[in-house]
């Protein structure tokens, strides 16, 4: 089994990153500069945007948190999202989901200008990505590309199944991985809640990603031997042997199916590292205007 080592190839893309800032700034260019708005007091999305923001200071770019209370008025929201938009020196915008309830997910996303767009959620960036035109891609399906793409896996005429269809995974990955790309040109499963004899679906899969959410819930009897697996999940769960009394656990469960696989990420070190080191990607792509 060979462990597919996120953090490491994660760092690896953002020293590359450093380099090609350090080119931007020797050729009279500004740094790449990445804006994030924050909405209310969620532990998880203070983290990951915290995390964010970190990864531009290690990389050279400058970076922008723009944190608002968790009843702002939609109105308040969509006005920041424009003033970003329309600001020369930002080259990225993100809005951290989820987002409180009041606020509708789709017209928030839609409202950031497509060319700003390095999550790649706007529908407009989906849709080329669908056509396989220039875009930037979502940051967690382009991260499981690209360590696949870097831990040479093939994966042309294999079966892909995917765990889960959310907007941020499930769905983009089973379009990138069914693409006629180097990276792609599998058959695809895609599954959710709905699926029957999800068991007998996932033993058949050459390659299995797992972005649900349910800690530990692909278990042992449901793989074949070989497989290469991806996983997605990072569930906080209580533990009394850490110090912090929580520990991080993916939808795989690990110890059970190690030493089954061909390749496996572990869960935390994994996919995790690769979407902020792609977000980076994406931010610097549009600091160089390469797409629009
Ligand atoms: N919430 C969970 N993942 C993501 C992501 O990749 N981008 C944003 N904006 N919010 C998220």
């Amino acid at each position: 089994m060979i462990l597919l080592d996120g953090k490491k190839t994660a760092n690896d893309i953002k020293d590359e990153i450093a380099i090609e800032v350090s080119t931007l700034i020797a050729n009279d260019r500004k740094k790449p500069h990445l804006a994030a708005i924050l909405v209310g007091k969620n532990g998880a999305s203070e983290t990951y945007v915290n995390a964010k923001v970190k990864a531009c200071k290690k990389v050279g770019f400058s970076s922008t948190l723009v944190c608002l209370d968790e009843k702002v008025p939609e109105s308040e929201l969509l006005a920041e999202i424009e003033k970003i938009n329309v600001n020369k020196d930002i080259d990225g915008l993100i809005v951290q989901l989820p987002l409180p309830n009041h606020i509708d997910e789709m017209k928030v996303t839609q409202a950031i200008s497509p060319n700003k767009d390095v999550d790649g959620f706007h529908p407009e960036n989906i849709g080329r990505m669908v056509l396989n035109l220039p875009t930037y891609l979502p940051a967690t399906p382009s991260g499981i590309i690209e360590l696949i793409s870097r831990y040479n896996i093939k994966t042309s005429g294999k079966h892909c199944v995917v765990i889960g269809r959310s907007h941020i995974v499930g769905s983009p990955i089973s379009i990138l991985m069914s693409r006629n790309n180097h990276i792609g040109n599998c058959t695809v499963t895609l599954t959710h809640s709905r699926s029957k004899n999800l068991k007998q679906i996932t033993k058949t899969a050459d390659i299995l990603i797992v972005a649900l959410g349910k800690a530990g819930f692909v278990t042992r009897d449901m793989i074949k031997d070989g497989v290469c697996i991806i996983d997605v999940g990072i569930s906080r769960v209580e533990s009394s042997v850490t110090k912090s009394g929580w520990k991080l656990l993916g939808d795989v469960d690990f110890d059970q199916v190690k030493d089954k696989c061909s390749f496996i990420t572990p869960v935390p070190g994994g996919v995790g590292p690769m979407t902020i080191a792609m977000l980076l990607q994406n931010t610097l792509i549009s600091a160089k205007r390469d797409i629009y």
